[in-house]
Formats: C-alpha cells, structure tokens, sequence
C-alpha cells in the first residue's frame, strides 16, 4: 500500500448509508440556496415544546457575541435523550458500562437511565440548584457521570464536568470561574488498576473556594473518604425515597447547557459556553450522518466524559439518537493491549471512535494482541482529536478493522460542540492522513497570515465563514474575550488556531495548531499555562515551553527553565519540576524534558522568539534561521549544546 493510496466508498456503503455522495453534493448545494429550509430540517430531528419560528440571526461581523440559533425555540435536553425514546425503545440498553476491571459491568436501559437521571435532578433540586447556576462534575467514566449531565439538563442547571486527571488547582480556577456552590465526585476513581483520588482532590481544591456548600460523593471504590459534615453527602443517602420522576424544566434554544474549560495560547483555560437547542441538533446530526448511526447498533466512542468527545459522543449525541453506547473507565493496555479489542467482541461494538495516541501505542505491540479477537461486529472506525500519520491509519484500516471498515477521521474542537469536517462512510473516497471534506452547512476557507484568500490546491490558516448550530456562544462570564480570540485575527471569520493543507481534490489536511497550543496524546494544552506552573515554582525565574514532535503523543512537552540565580541546576531539579507540573495542572501535562538555561532567546524588546526554541525542541538545528536580531544571540549557542535528546 502506498501512502497517498485512495480508499473508495465500498458499494454496500454506498447503498446503505443515509448519505451518499449525491446527497451530500445536493445537501452542500441546498445550504446555498435555501439555509433556513436545511437548518430547520437538520433541527426537526428534536423533539420541541415550543417549535421555532427564527432558524438563524448569526452575523460574525456585527456581534459575534450574538449567535443565535433556533432562537425562540423551547425544549428540553434530557427529554430529548430519554423521554421520547420510552415508549418505543424503553427496554433497549442505553449505556454500557464496562468497568476498569471489566466484571462486573452493568448495563442501563432507558427506562433506568430516565429514572436515574430524574432521580438525581430532585436530589440536585432538594440541594438548592435552580435553572441556570451552574454545577461543577468531577467523577470517573460510570454512568453516573452521564446520569449526572442529563439531570442537569433536566432541571436547567448548567454543567461544568472537570476531567478526572486534572489537579486541585485546575479543579479550583474552574469552579471559582464559574462560581459553582454545588461539586458532584466520586471516593475514588479507577484506572488501569490504579486509584485516581478525586474526592481528596477536590477536598483539596474546595480549600480555595469557600463558596462551594455541597459536595455529593457517589460511591465507586468504597474507600474510606472524609466527609465534612454540613457539606458533603453520599449519593447513595441522598437518592434514598426520592421519586423516580421529575418534571423537565423547559428551556429556550439559548439558555446554557453546559460550559466546558479548555485551553487557549494566552491566560488561564476557558470557559467555552454552549447552549442547549442548537449544540443538540449539532451532535444528533453528526453522530448520525459521520457514523452513519442505524436504530440497534453499539457505539463506543473511548473519550472521557471530561473532554468535548465524552460529552457529544458518549453521552448527547447517541441518547439523543436512542443508541446504545458504550462508557469505558479503563485505559487500553490494561490488563492486557487486547482490551480494546476484547471489548468490542464482549459487547458486540459497531462501531468504534477512538485517537490516534491509542491507535499509534497499540501499533507498537504488533499485530498480534488484534488478531487473537475476532471484530467481526464492527463495521465503522473513527478517529478524532489530532492528525493521524498515514501509516496508523493503515495499520488500523488493515489490522483493526480487517481492511474491511471505513474510517472516519473526524476534525473538530471543544468550541464547535461536534464534528466539522469528516469523510462520510457512504460518500467519501478515504485518504489516510485527512479529515475529507467540511459537513454540509460548514464553510472553510484558508488565509494567509494576512488574511488573504487562498484558493485551490494550498497551505494555509483554517478560517470559518458561516456559523453552524454546534457554534460556542460566548467564553463564560467574558465575551470581549469570545471576540478577541476567534474573530479579532481575521475579521468576520471563525479563527480554528489551526493550520491546513487543501489537496487538489478538494480534501482538506489539518497541519496542526498555528498558536501557542499544543496537542498531547490528543489533549490539548496552553503552553502559557504549563511555563506559569513552572514560574510558580520557588526555584524558577523563566520559563517557555514548546511542543515537539513525538511518536506516541502526537506532540511532547519541552520546558526551557531558567533557574533563580542561587539556584543550583541538577538532575533531581528537573525531576521536581516535571512532578511540580504534574501536581499542579494534572498528570497529563507533564513535562517530558526539562532543560535548564541561563538565558532564553529575546528579542530586543524583551519577546522569547520561541520559533527558536521549537526548531532547537525538534532538533532541527539547521533552520533556525535569523537570529541577529536577539538581544544576546549567544545563548542560542548554550541551549543547542545542551539540548536534551528525546
Ligand atoms: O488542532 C486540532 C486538533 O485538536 C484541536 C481541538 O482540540 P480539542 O478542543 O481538545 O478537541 C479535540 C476533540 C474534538 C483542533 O484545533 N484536532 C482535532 N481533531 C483533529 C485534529 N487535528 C487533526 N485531525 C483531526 N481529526
């Protein structure tokens, strides 16, 4: 196989798919011609208290800030993804549970999910919460955490659901940002084995956020965790003979649904705010139109519910289509690197969405932890959250899915609720490496840095001209800050951060962040915030940080440091700074090098010219390119010497 090898659509696809490349041609066309008739098809697939009469008032050049979409339009979340599937699908598994120890697992029905889900909105309700304040959720991947989500939705609250491997200082940003009284935890979580402490964590966090007046623990480990009376509660107390049914607080297309923190190239993590009815059509429509979801079929989609992925495509995309879907707690290499694949056979998964991290790790076992299991039920592959290089892609194409599934390399961002570009199973010739072609009602463009528009097969910024349902509304509690990080670049246009290659096929390739983000193991991370954890250290004076290219991440974190002047460089400093960033942002972020400078390369004004510092990270000493302009372009020479080799 050759690496720019063209996979055609297989003709059963092409047959079965609910779009094939006609109807995606004539949807494209439609959005052209009669938008407000496609968007209000795309929205009849919800159910409405009260049906909409405006369909779009979204204008990125007057005031970003007002988006709005189906705007007069009323309904509710839960009762999208629960309620209306009772009568007809009731007793049909809407989530299985398949825990880090792999037995016992559970299964929930709709049915249960609705009365779990209503139980714990009148719990949430008994506890105070009204419509709009907002809910903080730090639990592992149990269906709790998703029964956690849709009460809140049930009862208008907004959730904040804060990844379990984030630290208690992360914990602490969030919830202050968003002023949040009410923490649902778990004791402990579990992971390939290992106990995550979150209840700790977020005892710990609370220390800096006296606001908070109630913590709900939902029992996984059992373990033995403090309570602070007047505070906290266990869940499995507080449900005790409350009813299983609960009144649906109904909701205007615009009210807030959820806000979740993710990171930017400047500052602390933003709160990127969605709201209820459009952000729901979004991930319905994506779900079923990328994966081509039929009525009966497993959907496993790997994210945690801590990232945009878990919210669309665990828990609000497939509920609101009554699939069944799979929450997995564990890691793929636990107990053995056939877990993933013993899954999809244990519960007959269709079709399965992971990243390119896990594929790429999974790869370097060899062929053979894949082979031992039979994947005879899976007819779907997906891949989200950073490039895929061609040659994972074709290990998972021919090894995984027995060079018989379709892979759907689906780009997106925390921002755009759902998917945006994506080759579709039944439509779209496949290209390892690319993301195809934008969804029907997506506009890309590619600029240069000027803003110039580029057309035809080229290299440039990813710009989006036109809104779409799944659009983040505002940053919360700060809109100046919407405006400025996504429109100000390129006025009138949706900034991605990313750049992109368009193929003369009209293919579009993600090249990867152009701003100072970086993207590990498909978590993505502020290099801003990772140098003001270092400089937060007693012994750090300066610090810039870089990504550089690495097998297995995708992306690897470099830290330059830059010690206070009586400070001594050693090997037990580095070490203490790599677990000071773990403490302090979460495990994820640690870094994978330290290098100590005396000096960082400035410019005259004082600005690190950090283009320098990646080349150096990436180890591409020849292209460093002019570097006179440097306040002192000696300490280039140090920091090339004393480059530590990944
Ligand atoms: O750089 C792009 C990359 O991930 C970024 C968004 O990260 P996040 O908000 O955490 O959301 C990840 C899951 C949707 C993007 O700006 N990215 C995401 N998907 C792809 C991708 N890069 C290349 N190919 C993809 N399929």
């Amino acid at each position: 196989m050759s690496e720019g090898e063209v996979f055609p659509v297989p003709a059963a696809w092409a047959k079965r798919a609910k779009m094939n490349a006609q109807a995606y041609e004539a949807a494209v066309a439609r959005v052209e011609t009669d938008p407000d008739g496609y968007w209000t098809d795309v929205a009849g697939r919800l159910d409405w208290i009260a049906p909409f009469t405006q369909v779009k008032d979204t204008s990125f050049h007057k005031h970003p800030f007002h988006i709005r979409w189906y705007a007069d339009g009323v309904l509710n979340v839960s009762v999208n993804c629960l309620d209306r599937h009772l009568d007809t699908r009731g007793d049909q598994v809407a989530i299985i549970w398949e825990s880090d120890e792999g037995t016992p697992w559970d299964n929930l029905t709709y049915r249960q999910l609705h009365a779990e889900t209503c139980r714990m909105a009148n719990v949430l309700k008994a506890r105070g919460v009204q419509k709009g304040d907002r809910v903080t959720i730090y639990l592992p991947m149990i269906p709790q955490a998703a029964v956690a989500m849709l009460a809140c939705a049930r009862i208008g609250a907004v959730h904040s659901v804060i990844f379990g491997g984030f630290s208690p200082d992360s914990i602490a940003g969030r919830i202050q940002d968003c002023d949040s009284r009410i923490v649902i935890t778990a004791d402990e979580g579990l992971r390939g084995g290992k106990t995550v402490p979150l209840k700790r964590n977020v005892d710990e966090a609370l220390e800096q956020c006296p606001g908070v007046t109630d913590v709900i623990v939902v029992r996984r480990t059992r373990a033995d965790v403090p309570m602070k009376a007047g505070r906290d509660a266990f869940y499995s107390d507080l449900k005790q003979g409350v009813a299983d049914t609960c009144e649906p607080e109904p909701m205007n297309a615009e009210d807030p649904l959820f806000i979740l923190y993710t990171s930017g190239s400047t500052g602390k993590p933003k709160g990127v705010l969605h709201t209820t009815g459009g952000y729901l059509v979004w991930a319905a429509h994506t779900h079923e139109l990328v994966f081509d979801y039929k009525p009966g079929e497993v959907f496993w989609c790997t994210a945690d519910v801590g990232w945009v992925t878990g919210h669309s495509y665990v828990v609000y995309g497939p509920l609101a289509n009554a699939a069944t879907t799979v929450m997995f707690e564990g890691v793929p290499n636990y107990p053995t690197n056939s877990r993933f694949w013993e899954v999809i056979d244990k519960h007959k998964v269709n079709t399965f969405y992971t990243a390119p991290t896990a594929i790429r790790a999974l790869m370097r076992d060899g062929d053979e932890p894949v082979l031992k299991t039979s994947r005879k039920s899976l007819r779907l592959l997906g891949t989200v959250g950073e490039p895929i290089n061609p040659e994972a892609w074709l290990w998972y194409h021919r090894v995984v899915g027995d060079g018989r599934c379709p892979i759907v390399d689906t780009y997106w961002q925390t921002e755009t609720g759902a998917c945006l570009a994506s080759p579709l199973p039944g439509a779209t010739a496949l290209k390892p490496g690319s993301c195809a072609k934008p969804l029907p009602g997506i506009k890309f463009e590619l600029v240069d840095a000027e803003g110039q528009v580029l057309h035809g097969a080229t290299s440039g910024n990813l710009v989006i001209t036109d809104s779409w349902p799944g659009q983040m509304r505002s940053v919360y509690g700060d809109h100046q800050r919407f405006f400025d990080t996504y429109f100000s670049t390129y006025a009138g246009k949706y900034f991605t951060g990313d750049g992109c290659r368009r193929d003369e096929d009209g293919y579009y390739w993600i090249t990867g962040r152009v701003d100072d983000v970086i993207n590990v193991s498909g978590h993505r991370l502020g290099t801003a915030e990772i140098e003001s954890a270092l400089v937060s250290n007693e012994n750090v004076a300066e610090a810039a940080v870089v990504g550089f290219p690495h097998d297995i991440k995708g992306q690897g974190v470099y830290c330059f440091v830059t010690l206070k002047a009586d400070v001594v460089p050693t090997d037990i400093l580095q070490a203490e700074l790599k677990g000071w960033v773990r403490r302090e942002i979460g495990p994820f972020a640690a870094p994978d090098v330290v290098q100590f400078a005396p000096g960082l390369p400035k410019t005259r004004s004082g600005k690190i010219m950090r283009r320098i510092l990646r080349k150096i990270a990436e180890n591409d000493l020849s292209n460093l390119g002019d570097i006179s302009t440097l306040a002192d372009p000696s300490v280039v020479d140090d920091l090339v010497k004393n480059r530590i080799g990944s």
